[in-house]
């Protein structure tokens, strides 16, 4: 269930397909080199998302924004381990829940270990257990490394956690750069 085509395999067929309709890229874009590479493949945009759950603005927790900075893509799995009452795929950080729910044999809700543990309290009192669709806000308090920790293919490029604004101009200019070298 990990392997599947990055967002520049997989630009081609879809541009071909939209035709005229502008695609913007999404999906494991980690900095302004991906993003020049999306727009060279075609793109009319990229969009980032997990490079900037680590910056100061985020609402996500600390301690989420810090486990991105030290986390590889290959440290993330696209799996159904984390899912409520929709079936659906999540990449996340590979935890210690993810480990033991694939050393189980990857079971469906009803029989994932630990299914019913509370892990953590969010600010208005809602419980988080172990395989909730929610993530680590900064108001959260308890086990939060034991929950999902969504990060894509692209969290290899996240190693600071920088004002956004200054994030955007650091894009800008290492999409400038790219193209430069690229002329
Ligand atoms: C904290 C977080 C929450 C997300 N929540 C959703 C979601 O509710 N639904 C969804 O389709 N994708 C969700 N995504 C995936 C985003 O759509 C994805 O991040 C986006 O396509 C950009 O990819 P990137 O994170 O690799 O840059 C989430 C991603 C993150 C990092």
């Amino acid at each position: 269930m990990q392997g599947h085509a990055s967002v520049y395999d997989a630009l081609p067929g879809v541009l071909e397909e939209a035709k005229d309709t502008p695609v913007i890229a999404a999906g494991g874009i980690g900095n302004g080199t991906g993003i020049y590479k999306a727009l060279a493949a075609g793109a009319g945009g990229a969009l980032l998302g997990t490079r900037f759950v680590a910056t100061v603005e985020s609402n996500a927790h600390d301690e989420y924004k810090k486990t991105l900075t030290a986390t590889k893509g290959s440290d993330t799995a696209l799996s159904m381990c984390w899912q409520g009452t929709i079936p659906q795929l999540h990449r996340a950080v590979r935890n210690s829940t993810f480990e033991a729910w694939e050393v189980a044999g990857c079971p469906p809700p009803g029989k994932r270990p630990g299914e019913n543990d509370f892990l953590y309290t969010r600010a208005d009192g809602f419980e988080i257990r172990r395989y909730f669709i929610h993530l680590p806000l900064v108001s959260c308090k308890g086990k939060l490394s034991e929950g999902a920790m969504y990060a894509g293919l692209g969290v290899g490029e996240v190693k600071d956690v920088p004002p956004a604004g200054e994030l955007v101009k650091r894009l800008w200019a290492e999409a400038g750069a790219a193209y430069r070298t690229a002329r």
